[in-house]
This record gives C-alpha cells, sequence and structure tokens, in this order.
C-alpha cells in the first residue's frame, strides 16, 4: 500500500542556521544527495532566508515556510503573506506545527483557514497534527486527533485534501529524544487515515500522505519508514547537519 505515495524527508530548521549555514547546508546536499524520484526532500528554514535558498535550492531539494498567514495582505505586522510565498516559488509550508499552537495561539480554525490558503496559492500544506502527554496518558489521544484532522480539514474537497501531507508529530516526542515506537506510530497514522477516509471515502485516503515526526534521527528512520502507513518523516534536530540529513535520505530510499 505505502509503495504507491512517494517517501517524504522535511527538515525543520524551526529558528535554527545563519544564511552562511543554511547555503554550506543546501551545497553539500545538492552535491551529495542520491538523485532519484523516489523521495521527496524538503528543507524549511528561517523565512528571511527563503528566497536565497529557493534560488539555490538545485535539482531535488525543495524549500518550505515554516508557517503563513491565511490573508493575502493587510495590517499584520509581522505575518507572512502566502501570496508572498508564492512570488518567492516557495513550494511547501508547514501548517499547525504543535509550536505554533503552543506559543503564537495557533487553533484548529486558524490552521483549516491557512490549509485552504495555502492550496488557493499553490502551496503543499504540511498539516500537522499530534497530541499532548496528557491527552495520551488519558488515553485520548484518537479524540484529540480527530478533532484536529476533522477541524482542520473543514470545507475542503476531495480534490484539495489530495495536495495535503499530513504530519503526525506528537507533541511529547519533539526534541525530547522520545519517539513512539515504530509500531505505535504506525498505528496512530492509521487511525487518521481512517479519519481521512471517513472524510473522503478509502481512494483518497490510501494517497494522502502521513509523515511521523518526534525525535526522528539516522538510526530509527529505517526502522520507522519500514511501517505499512508511515510515508516519511518530518525532522527538526537531525536535519541541522546536512551528513545527518543525508542520511535520512539514504535510510528513505
Ligand atoms: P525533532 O522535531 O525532530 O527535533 O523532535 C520535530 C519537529 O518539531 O518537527
Amino acid at each position: 500500500m505505502s509503495s504507491s505515495r512517494k517517501k517524504v524527508i522535511a527538515g525543520n530548521w524551526k529558528m535554527n542556521l545563519t544564511l552562511d549555514n543554511a547555503l554550506s547546508f543546501i551545497y553539500e546536499v545538492n552535491e551529495n544527495l542520491p538523485s532519484n524520484d523516489r523521495v521527496e526532500t524538503i528543507i524549511f528554514p528561517q523565512s528571511p532566508i527563503l528566497s536565497e535558498l529557493v534560488n539555490n535550492q538545485g535539482k531535488d531539494l525543495k524549500i518550505g515556510a515554516q508557517n503563513m498567514h491565511y490573508l493575502e495582505s493587510g495590517a499584520y505586522t509581522g505575518e507572512i503573506s502566502p501570496a508572498i510565498l508564492k512570488d518567492l516559488k516557495v513550494s511547501y509550508v508547514l501548517i499547525g506545527h504543535s509550536e505554533r499552537r503552543q506559543y503564537y495561539n495557533e487553533t484548529n480554525e486558524s490552521v483549516n483557514l491557512k490549509i485552504k490558503a495555502a492550496i488557493k496559492y499553490d502551496l503543499i500544506p504540511v498539516f500537522c497534527v499530534g497530541e499532548l502527554l496528557e491527552s495520551r496518558e488519558k488515553g485520548s489521544t484518537n479524540i484529540v486527533l480527530a478533532n484536529q484532522i476533522y477541524k482542520g480539514l473543514k470545507d475542503i474537497s476531495a480534490e484539495d485534501a489530495l495536495k495535503i501531507i499530513v504530519a503526525y508529530e506528537p507533541v511529547w516526542a519533539i526534541g525530547t529524544g522520545k519517539t513512539a515506537t515504530s509500531t505505535e506510530a504506525n498505528d496512530t497514522i492509521k487511525s487518521i487515515r481512517n479519519m481521512i477516509s471517513k472524510l473522503y471515502g478509502k481512494d483518497v485516503s490510501s494517497k494522502v500522505r502521513i509523515l511521523y515526526g518526534g525525535s526522528v534521527n539516522a538510526n530509527n528512520v529505517v526502522e520507522l519508514l519500514s511501517q505499512s502507513d508511515i510515508d516519511g518523516a518530518l525532522v527538526g534536530g537531525a536535519s541541522l547537519k546536512s551528513a545527518s540529513f543525508i542520511k535520512l535520505v539514504e535510510a528513505a530510499l
């Protein structure tokens, strides 16, 4: 089943790396990345260097933004317009990362508006969902995820849903060194696929790519990606060095 879905290795740099570091990273990756059409590789740098990186992205590496507003323009100091991202030829945008939900009050409703805006501007949304430790311990992981998925995808057509990449990132696994076991991650991703199936049917849900994120590194990535429903990884810490990023891509191949 997973073989028809192209794998994705995505590096979320968060608020890290200077322009010099970032350019060295992409030169090294472009030189050493095995050229292929089986794995989609994406980097999400800080917004001010998006343009510079897009201009140097090379053949296989794609560039995405970590956030954007859902409106095209207006009095929103400090925000980033989807129209600017399109102008800069950015290809992807992270929507609803748990750090945005936690520190910048992103809600399921704003996430929904942002996904719609991304699609309108031809940006591929990487729609992040995931439960807090507290919810997991209470046994309410699937309730939290269903709420995020159903509200996040509200009024989005099946045709548009196919353009979205979902990233399941349990919040307790992000930056903590703790990962869900590959079986746990796969089971939860299967539940997310079922939720998508309830909205759009099996044909769509079997095509939507769902990534796992949370302390993924070169040592655990093979095991995670060998699972039936895990289509790739959204990686923070282990994506900051080119050698480590290349190892992740090699593992996905
Ligand atoms: P991590 O971050 O790999 O450092 O846990 C993942 C993410 O936040 O996307």
